[in-house]
């Protein structure tokens, strides 16, 4: 029985790779929204995604697959099938039946990630995971660091509420003063808000001191967040991705990434952006705990200090196309 009273994978983008896996001319099988999927990189650099399993006699693409052209070249008869999973050679020259294709997924390649829309029907992707690269650009920023943690017992309706649930901050995270500077404002698939907070210096080696750091959260749909960090005292800025994908029923792969807007001195912008994404690592960790073991409480009891998390909840059931009666608060 499933742990959450709404279905495991939501409609939405979804990370399926990041893009340094998926070199050049490269095949690689990934398992992600309850299926087994092969993505693979054509010569003219494209991402593409098809189901694992060839429609001819059911080979696994991943397996002895490789990349002609934009096109996958299945080991076992040698068919070739293009991005959107269509037939585009038989080996031989047999004419090529209508039904030899099979399902493809939609991508974008953004900000280093390679996300998939998925909707539980089968339709079109309803909104764009917006690519902070191409808002603000990347002159002046330093490379994107990632860590991924391949296997966690969660569901991204689970790890994004994190977002809006502003009391964990400080019992969790050690944060204090958490202030909200704009209110949530949910914008049909996109969520925003905004907080201050402080944090402690400890792990940059001023222990005892704390500087206030101000979080502009984007939640685009459950498997994509971006939150704008800016600590005035120290005029930096940063930016943090969380990538959360639904593997199967109770398990997620939560990709992390961070980059800093970089500062006159090289030596100093490399000092602090790993002390940053160090701590943003650790932050993340920090849930772990409570995320694996934690009951989904529908009607929960909830205090003034919360955070809107009723307003989330409710947010979140327009990526359930069916949401069970019982999910209503
Ligand atoms: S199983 Fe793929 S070409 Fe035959
Ligand atoms: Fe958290």
């Amino acid at each position: 029985m499933s742990r959450y009273p709404f279905p495991s994978f939501p409609r939405g983008w979804f990370a399926l790779a990041l893009s340094h896996e998926l070199g050049e001319a490269a095949v690689l099988t990934v398992r992600a929204l309850g299926k087994e999927i092969v993505l693979f990189r054509g010569e003219d650099g494209k991402a593409n995604a098809l189901s694992a399993h060839c429609p001819h006699l059911g080979a696994h693409l991943g397996k002895g697959g490789c990349v002609q052209g934009g096109t996958i070249r299945c080991a076992f008869h040698g068919m070739r099938f293009d991005g959107r999973g269509e037939c585009v050679e038989i080996p031989g020259g047999a004419k090529i039946p209508p039904a030899m294709r099979t399902p493809a997924w939609e991508l974008r390649e953004i900000d280093g990630a390679i996300l998939a829309w998925h909707d539980p029907a089968g339709a079109p992707p309803s909104f764009e995971p917006p690519s902070y690269f191409a808002m603000r650009g990347t002159e002046g920023w330093t490379d994107m660091s990632w860590h991924t943690w391949p296997k966690l017992h969660a569901h991204p309706q689970e790890t994004s509420e994190n977002s809006v649930d502003l009391a964990h901050f400080p019992a969790v995270h050690g944060y204090s003063a958490v202030d909200i500077v704009e209110p949530i404002e949910l914008d049909g698939d996109t969520l925003r808000i905004a907080y201050s907070m402080k944090r402690g210096l400890d792990n940059v080696g001023m222990p005892g001191q704390t500087v206030q750091s101000i979080f502009k959260v984007r939640v685009h749909g459950l498997g994509y967040s971006v939150v704008e960090v800016t600590v005035p005292t120290f005029n930096t800025e940063f930016r943090t991705y969380v990538l959360c994908t639904p593997i199967d029923e109770d398990t997620v792969i939560l990709r992390g990434g961070g980059t800093m807007r970089a500062m006159p001195d090289p030596n100093m912008t490399a000092m602090i952006s790993k002390l940053f994404f160090q701590g943003f690592v650790q932050d993340v960790e920090q849930d772990f705990q409570i995320w694996e073991n934690k009951a989904y409480f529908e009607r929960p009891v909830l205090a003034a200090n919360d955070g809107p998390i009723g307003a989330y909840r409710k947010w979140c059931r327009r990526f359930y196309d069916e949401p069970r009666a019982e999910a209503a608060e």
